[in-house]
C-alpha cells in the first residue's frame, strides 16, 4: 500500500513512524512533511490546506490511502473530495470536522446526545453574552465558536476579565470570524484528560488514555502553548472513567452525529474530558488525533495502524483489533527560546542520533529543517523526545535522558512532564 500523511508536525512524524511499521506498507509520502520523517517518507511540497493540490498528489501518484493528520483541510472539506473521487481516506468529512470547527454544533450535540458536559449557552451579540457571564457567575468560559488555532478559549476569573474577553472576540475580531459567535460556559474543576478512539461511525476502538501539558512552564504556568509534553496512560482515567467515557460521550456523540444530522462520522475522534467529582465531562471534541498525544498513544498502540485506518476507511472497523500494550510513554517537548513568543530559527540541533541510540527514545520532530545536511530548528515546538517503559517513572526517565542529549541554542523544555502521575501512583 502507498500512503499519504498529509501535516508536517510531530503528530504527523508519529504517524508516519507508526505506519512504517506496518506490513502492507510500500511507499509513504508526507505532504509536506518534516526533516524528522527523510528515511521513512518521501517529502512533496504541497501544503496541509492546499486542498486541490493534494487531491491531484493523491492521483499522480495513485494512493492506496491518505490519512490527514490536521484540522484545517478536515474542517475545508479534503475528506470530501477525496472521497467523492473514490479515493480512500483516514478523517472525517466536513459535516462531521464541524465537531472541532464549531463549539456551538458540538454543545448542541452533546446536549441532545446526553453526554456529559459544561452547560453552556451560545451568544451571536456582547450584551447577550454579557448577560450570560452574569447569569452563569465567575469563574466562567468564553470560546470563540470556530477554529482559533488553540487561542479561542479564555478562563476568566472575573466579570471584567469576562467582558474584555466577550469584547476582543466578538467587537475587535480577535479571531476574526470564528470568535463573532461566542459560547459562554460554566467553569468546571478537576484534572484534565484525553481521550482518542478510531471509528468508522458505527463503531468505536479507543486508544490508550493521556495527558497533555498545555502551559509554557513548571507548575501549569505561564500562557497557553500547542502542549508542551504528554504522557500515557493517564492514571486519573481510571476504568471506570474509560469506561463512562467509551459509552456515554464517544459512542454518543457518533450515534448521534449519525441520528441527529445524518453524519457517518469516520477517523479519529479526540474527546477532551475534564475529569470532575461527578465523572469525565467534555470540555471540548477534536476531529484528529492530539499533538502531542499522538506522539504517546501511537507508541503504545498494539495493532497493525493501517490494517486499522484502512478498515475506518472502508467504514469496517473491528473495534476488536484496536489493542493497547501493557506499557506506558512520556514525550518531552523541546522548544525554541522565547516560545510561545517569539523565537529564532536556523539553531543547529545537535545529539539527535544520540537521542535516539537510547533505550525505549524515539525522537518526533515537530519545528525542524534540513540545512545542507545539518537539521536546524524551524519552529516553536521544535522536537518531542518521547519513551516507552514498563511503567510511566521508567518511560519519563528515559524521555529525560533523551532530552539532555540533544542541544541546540535556546533550547527549553519542561522539567515536570507528568507530575500529576507521578504525584498519583507516589499517594
Ligand atoms: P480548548 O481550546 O477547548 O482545549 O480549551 C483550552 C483550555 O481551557 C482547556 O484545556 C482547559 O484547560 C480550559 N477550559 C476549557 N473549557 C473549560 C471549562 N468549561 N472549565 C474549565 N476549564 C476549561
Ligand atoms: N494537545 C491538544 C490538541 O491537540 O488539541
Amino acid at each position: 500500500m502507498k500512503v499519504l500523511v498529509v501535516g508536517g508536525g510531530g503528530r504527523e512524524h508519529a504517524l508516519v513512524w507508526k505506519i512504517a511499521q506496518s506490513p502492507s506498507v510500500t511507499e509513504i509520502i508526507a505532504a509536506p512533511g518534516n526533516a524528522g520523517m527523510a528515511g521513512l517518507a518521501r517529502l512533496v511540497p504541497v501544503a496541509a490546506d492546499d486542498l486541490e493540490g493534494l487531491v491531484a498528489l493523491v492521483e499522480e501518484e495513485a494512493c492506496d490511502l491518505t490519512v490527514v493528520g490536521p484540522e484545517l483541510p478536515l474542517t475545508l472539506g479534503l475528506a470530501d473530495m477525496l472521497a467523492e473521487r473514490g479515493l480512500p481516506v483516514f478523517g472525517p468529512s466536513r459535516a462531521a470536522a464541524a465537531i472541532e470547527g464549531s463549539k456551538s454544533f458540538a454543545k448542541d450535540l452533546m446536549l441532545r446526545a446526553g453526554i456529559p458536559t459544561a452547560a453552556a449557552e451560545v451568544a451571536t451579540d456582547p450584551d447577550r453574552a454579557a448577560g450570560l457571564v452574569r447569569d452563569i457567575g465567575c469563574p466562567v468560559v468564553i470560546k470563540a465558536d470556530g477554529l482559533a488555532a488553540g487561542k479561542g478559549v479564555v478562563v476568566a476569573h472575573d466579570e471584567d476579565e469576562a467582558l474584555r474577553a466577550i469584547d476582543d472576540a466578538m467587537v475587535h475580531g480577535r479571531y476574526g470570524e470564528s470568535g463573532r459567535t461566542v459560547l459562554v460556559e460554566e467553569y468546571l474543576e478537576g484534572e484534565e484528560a484525553s481521550i482518542l478512539a478510531f471509528t468508522d461511525g458505527k463503531s468505536a476502538g479507543l486508544l490508550v488514555s493521556s495527558q497533555d501539558h498545555k502551559r509554557a512552564f513548571d507548575g501549569d504556568r505561564g500562557p497557553n502553548t500547542g502542549g508542551m509534553g504528554a504522557y500515557a496512560p493517564a492514571p486519573v482515567v481510571t476504568p471506570e472513567v474509560y469506561d463512562v467515557a467509551r459509552t456515554h460521550i464517544v459512542e454518543r456523540a457518533i450515534e448521534a452525529l449519525s441520528r441527529l444530522h445524518g453524519v457517518t462520522y469516520s477517523g479519529v475522534i479526540y474527546a477532551g474530558l475534564m475529569i470532575t467529582d461527578e465523572g469525565p465531562k467534555v470540555i471540548e471534541f477534536n476531529c484528529r488525533f492530539g499533538d502531542p498525544e499522538a506522539q504517546v498513544t501511537l507508541p503504545l498502540l498494539d495493532a497493525d495502524m493501517v490494517e486499522v485506518m484502512a478498515s475506518v476507511a472502508r467504514g469496517d472497523l473491528d473495534p476488536g483489533i484496536v489493542r493497547t500494550k501493557a506499557e506506558a510513554a512520556a514525550c518531552v517537548v523541546v522548544a525554541s527560546g522565547g516560545y510561545p513568543g517569539a523565537y529564532e530559527k536556523g539553531k543547529e540541533i545537535r545529539g539527535l542520533a544520540d537521542a535516539e541510540a537510547l533505550e525505549g527514545v524515539t525522537v518526533f520532530h515537530a519545528g525542524t529543517a534540513e540545512e545542507g545536511g545539518r537539521v536546524v530548528t524551524s519552529g516553536g515546538r521544535v522536537l518531542g523526545v518521547t519513551a516507552v517503559g514498563a511503567d510511566l517513572p521508567v518511560a519519563i526517565a528515559r524521555a529525560y535522558e533523551g532530552v539532555r542529549a540533544v542541544t541546540f541554542e535556546g533550547a527549553r523544555s519542561r522539567a515536570d512532564i507528568g507530575h500529576r502521575a507521578l504525584a498519583r501512583l507516589n499517594a
